[in-house]
């Protein structure tokens, strides 16, 4: 028998009980231990404690620091690492010029395993434990990154991108494969260690009907699947989506009406909707993913944080990592808090942590 492996690391302990509100800065939830010790065996916490562990636990003393749980970033993009920062106009130019060329590169397996390692290191070095990831339309990517996750423990949420049209040939997938492509992909990785599969149409815009209706399929087939996606990030992409599905009420009615507004359904941005939107959103239990970065890097516009929790609506943080200029949620929070004070708001920092992790 091998004995269990412990690990005690001594800090000012720092998480969240419950919600702490947008900008009460004694709000509720907040659990501050000063000078504990967090117990860690066989990779999970079991005690948090004042008094110092037995012999048998192995010490990191950390005095005077923060300890954190792991953030979680909910929309980051694994194929895009190497388009940070890369100059352009807005959403769609940006699109065009920097992420298809970047996703282009994962259909070869190799680069897409080497480039997932780098990716998940650089999250792990970044605090994040979690993610909710989009890598690209090649199944090789969506391995790659499952594999690599897995060596590491991660929590990854994931799924082959689907688009079908408007994007390069060679970024393109059809009905009838993808769809076999994303069953095999659930059923060798959905449930295995951490890892879950999110049906992942990218955006309304590169999904005909047909396939939005596929993605619909899949999820009737496993209910608890995740899904991910773009939603009114930018005011050019809402007008398209308008004349793409003329029938559809708003951007997120087209998710809705294919049965793709879920309890699990993660949107990123969420910038441009109306009251009806977040009402649809709050009674269904599905969350913004906010990125401010990556919404004043494109020039996106301004998330209204406040009418998102008016309504109910969970909102996490992502990067958004291409569109988003950093992986790192630590430098990723003050953004949120820059777009709220344009607005003539303030948040806390611990609104800003409790969204993060
Ligand atoms: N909308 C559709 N695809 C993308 C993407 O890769 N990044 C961002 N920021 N928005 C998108
Ligand atoms: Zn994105």
């Amino acid at each position: 028998m091998t004995s269990a492996r412990r690990i005690a690391l001594f800090g000012d302990l720092l998480d969240f009980t419950a919600d702490p509100g947008l900008d009460a800065p004694d709000g509720p939830g907040v659990r501050f231990r000063p000078g504990h010790w967090l117990l860690v065996e066989d990779g999970r916490i079991v005690a948090a404690q004042a008094a110092p562990p037995g012999e048998d636990w192995q010490r990191h003393e950390h005095p005077g620091r923060l300890i954190l749980p792991g953030f979680v970033d909910t929309h980051v993009h694994s194929a895009q690492v190497d388009v940070i920062g890369a100059w352009g106009a807005q959403l769609l130019d940006w699109l065009e010029n920097h992420a298809f060329p970047a996703e282009q590169r994962f259909a070869d397996p190799v680069h897409a395993l080497q480039m997932s390692h780098l990716f998940l290191q650089s999250l792990l070095a970044h605090g994040t434990t979690a993610a909710c990831v989009m890598p690209t339309v090649h199944p090789a990517s969506v391995e790659a990154l499952f594999e690599a996750a897995h060596a590491r423990g991660m929590r990854v949420i994931a799924g082959k991108l689907l688009m079908d049209r408007h994007a390069p040939p060679a970024l393109c997938d059809e009905v009838e494969t993808a769809e076999k492509e994303c069953q095999a992909l659930i059923e060798r990785w959905h449930g295995h260690g951490r890892l879950a599969f999110a049906v992942t149409p990218r955006f309304a815009p590169t999904s005909s009907e047909a396939q939005l209706a596929m993605a619909g399929r899949l999820l009737r087939r496993v209910p608890e699947l995740y899904v991910q996606t773009h939603l009114a990030e930018n005011l050019e992409e809402v007008h398209w989506v308008r004349q793409l599905f003329p029938a559809a009420r708003s951007y997120l009615e087209v998710y809705a009406e294919h049965g793709l507004l879920t309890a699990r359904s993660i949107f990123a941005h969420g910038i441009w909707l109306d009251e009806a939107d977040r009402r649809r959103l709050h009674e269904a239990g599905a969350q913004i993913a906010h990125c401010p970065s990556s919404n004043l890097f494109l020039g996106s516009g301004r998330f209204d944080w406040s009418a998102a929790r008016a309504a109910g609506v969970a909102v996490s943080r992502g990067s958004d990592v291409g569109g988003g200029t950093s992986l790192s949620l630590r430098r990723t929070m003050p953004g949120a808090y820059k777009v709220q004070a344009l607005e003539g708001r303030r948040v806390t920092a611990f609104a800003l942590l409790h969204a993060a992790t």
